[in-house]
């Protein structure tokens, strides 16, 4: 079947006929093989929109003809492996996650960094920052003074992706005011300059984060554990053997007593059960149940 006869495509330069089940099978194997991204068949019309505008910058006239440069050019590749990345995210999304952080961890973390400890969190498939953000200020607290005494402690954030035009964004560290509602007001109030309609990430909050380009299927260059790490809503784009590798070595990425937080309709399974304990829906704990 050609799939692209089905449809009209709206890209100038794009024509019926030029997309076909052959370059599909071609992308996803390539985006499963890259990023551990799965592509099922329903998802060809996906595939043609997000690529059709790379396909046409590319100058190929053909998706067959960008199948052959993506596997020469590892540059264009990581570019067609982004645009291929679902980046949805929300301020505050699975509020249950940041209350139980506030809850349970934060006030030992508080202790531990007033001692003069470190605390070390990875937001793994950041997306845009709302996640950072939204976590970052649970840290911090309502009370501005306390969460600035906090923020000179020994915290550091990393919050990495693959799609690098999600990095810019939340580097920026700007979104619309109308975002950050999701966000328990005090908290919005205490880290959040609001201008009209735009809503700019307190600068002390900005320095605690290092966004970075990283794969998560590939190496890590992370030497250091984690005492928190956040994965949500990214393993639902891989397969049941790549979602269990990823959470092995999650796993072995926590600190003893370290978290993790997935998302709602992710679980662990395989090797990784045999150190990571849950302690709440889509949490665990590394190690046994305190
Ligand atoms: C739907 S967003 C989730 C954002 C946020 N964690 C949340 O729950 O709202 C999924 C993110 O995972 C990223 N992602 C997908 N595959 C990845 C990979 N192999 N390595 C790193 N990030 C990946 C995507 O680029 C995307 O930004």
């Amino acid at each position: 079947m050609n799939i692209a006869a089905a449809f009209e495509p709206s890209m100038p330069g794009i024509s019926p006929g030029i997309y076909d089940n052959d370059d599909f099978t071609a992308i996803s194997e390539i985006a499963h093989r890259e990023a551990g991204l799965v592509l099922p068949p329903g998802k060809a019309m996906l595939v043609y929109s997000r690529l059709a505008p790379l396909v046409r910058d590319s100058g190929c006239a053909t998706f067959g003809s960008y199948v052959m440069r993506i596997r020469e050019d590892n540059e264009e590749r990581a570019r067609a492996i982004c645009a291929l990345t679902t980046n949805h995210t929300f301020f505050y999304r699975e509020a249950h996650h940041f209350e139980h952080f506030a809850q349970e961890l934060r006030p030992d973390f508080v202790k531990r960094l007033e001692r003069g400890g470190k605390l070390r969190i990875w937001s793994a498939g950041c997306s845009s920052g709302e996640e950072t953000w939204s976590l970052l200020m649970t840290l911090l607290g309502p009370e501005r003074n306390a969460g600035l005494a906090i923020a000179q402690r020994d915290v550091r954030m990393l919050s990495s992706d693959i799609a690098v035009h999600a990095l810019h964004k939340a580097s920026a560290a700007r979104y619309r005011a109308e975002d950050l509602k999701p966000v328990p007001e005090r908290l919005r109030e205490a880290w959040c300059r609001i201008d009209g309609t735009d809503a700019t990430i307190a600068p002390e909050m900005q320095a605690l984060v290092r966004f970075r380009s990283l794969n998560l299927q590939g190496p890590w260059p992370m030497r250091g554990e984690f005492d928190v790490i956040f994965c949500r809503n990214v393993m639902i784009y891989f397969d049941t053997p790549t979602k269990e590798r990823l959470v092995a070595r999650f796993a072995q990425q926590l600190a003893p007593g370290g978290h993790l937080y997935i998302g709602h309709s992710e679980r662990v399974t395989g090797p990784a059960l045999e150190h990571l304990t849950s302690v709440g829906p889509t949490i665990y704990r590394k190690g046994d149940r305190r």
